[in-house]
């Protein structure tokens, strides 16, 4: 495996890993979760698990990924033969979230066309979202556009593809942002909803919160589905691995921030000052926000921008996971990488078109009460995601011992934090796991309320 394909530098590294972690996470949940859970503490506690859990997360993943060069199955397997079932689910993960996601990134580009040309104010319509995802067609097309550019990168490598487009669209994404939380940030009455957001409410404090931003750290931060050992494989020995998990975290809770900055002020203004109309849930961005920025004089400019960062966002993000899934069948296969793209491009637009469909003609096809989407979300990051990282946690504490990692770490870091990382992968992390994973199969039968 020495001709595998790296990354040019660190920076190609730290942005496409961003790039990754960065995505509708960010930008679409995480704004509606603090708006949910008491704004500034909600903020507090996710940084704290970001910080602390999921740093030493990060750490391992990539480690495992750089130390064995090879995509998840295979890694597992290099380092022990008998657990190369942790590198299935993960790559499983990837592959059954590629096809909804894609489907979410299709109605975001639909949005940002909208918008571009002049048709926002329709959007601002209450039926506008649900009348667009019910239809039969046009949400499939716009997943196979979306899907389609997902692939032009894939297709092109690690180099020339997915550093090239992660170095790119970062930056751009950055300078949108602050764009548009600047914009946010002025409008008149916004400065109630910086307080909502930042200053913690501490009576609100409640285990769903905890659990809510442990859920979210989880997936902003790609953890658990063998992206970011996929991405470790191709970094090169040499770069600093802690210092580059810092940054991507750094990227990630930042990017979060801002979402909150766009978000919950600008809905605050339009409301004047009413927080129930940050309780959109899930349609806080497609729903809420079109009639803020409706409501706003510079409707087209500053919503089409927002939604071409959302799909930078996104398209980052679905690079990775097509990645992943790539690689995997690249290492397991011997296909190439075009052969495997085309194929997994493929299943990801066949794969997506229920969970298209199940918001409008299937939607009596429920299971669990759910409709597709949902259950593929539910299956993917409440349950697999979960007990891929539980299982991580044992076989690197408990199977290989801590000391593979460390060592792997310690090859290019200082890594002053061992002791912590030690205590955080044998004992916090699986506790903290097994809470999540109970609490969100309770709260899917509705046993609890999250
Ligand atoms: N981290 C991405 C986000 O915040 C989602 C994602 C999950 C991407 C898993 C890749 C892998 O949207």
């Amino acid at each position: 495996m020495n001709n595998r394909s790296e990354f040019s530098s660190k920076l190609g590294f730290v942005l496409a890993a961003a790039g990754s972690a960065v995505g509708l996470g960010n930008i679409w949940r995480f704004p509606y979760l603090a708006a949910r859970y008491g704004g500034g503490l909600f903020l507090l506690i996710y940084i704290f698990f970001v910080a602390t859990f999921g740093f030493a997360i990060m750490m391992v993943e990539i480690a495992i990924g750089r130390k064995t060069k090879l995509s998840p199955i295979g890694a597992y397997k290099a380092l022990h033969k008998k657990y190369s079932f942790i590198g299935i689910i993960a790559s499983l993960v990837a592959f059954l979230i590629l096809p909804y996601y894609s489907v979410i990134g299709g109605w975001v580009i639909k949005y940002f066309v909208t918008f571009l040309t002049g048709g926002q104010a329709a959007t601002a319509d209450d039926t506008f979202f649900t009348t667009f995802i019910a239809s039969p067609v046009q949400p499939v097309l716009w997943q196979i556009v979306f899907v389609l550019a997902t692939l032009a990168v894939v297709w092109r490598g690690v180099k020339d593809g997915i550093e090239k487009a992660s170095k790119i669209l970062m930056p751009m994404l950055i300078i949108l942002s602050l764009g548009v939380a600047l914009y946010s940030l002025s409008l008149p009455g916004a400065i109630e909803g910086v307080k909502y957001f930042l200053i913690p409410d501490f009576s609100r404090f409640s285990v769903q919160a905890v659990l809510a931003a442990l859920g979210q750290m989880f997936y902003s931060l790609s953890l658990a589905m063998g992206v970011m050992i996929t991405y470790g494989s191709y970094l090169n020995k040499e770069d600093d691995l802690e210092k580059s998990v810092k940054q991507i975290e750094i990227f990630d809770a930042g990017i979060a921030i801002l979402a909150g900055f766009m978000v919950i002020p600008a809905v605050f203004a339009f409301s004047g000052g009413n927080e129930a109309a940050l309780n959109a849930g899930p349609g806080l961005m497609f729903v809420t926000l079109p009639k803020v920025f409706d409501s706003m004089g510079m409707s087209a400019l500053v919503g089409g921008i927002f939604f071409l960062l959302v799909l930078f966002a996104a398209l980052t993000s679905a690079i990775s996971l097509m990645e992943a899934v790539v690689s995997t069948i690249c290492d397991q296969c011997k296909f190439s990488r075009k052969k495997s793209a085309i194929i997994v491009a493929v299943t990801a637009i066949v794969l997506g078109i229920p969970s298209s469909l199940g918001n409008g003609i299937w939607s009596h096809f429920k299971i669990m009460d759910m409709a597709f989407l949902d259950l593929m979300d539910f299956i993917t990051n409440a349950v697999l995601m979960p007990i891929g990282a539980l299982l991580t946690c044992i076989f690197i504490g408990y199977v290989i011992g801590v000391d593979v990692i460390s060592d792997e770490i310690k090859v290019s870091s200082k890594f002053k934090r061992e002791k912590a990382f030690r205590i955080m992968i044998k004992y916090i992390a699986p506790i903290c796991i097994v809470a999540i994973l109970i609490s969100s199969v309770l709260s899917a039968f509705g046993i609890i309320v999250l």
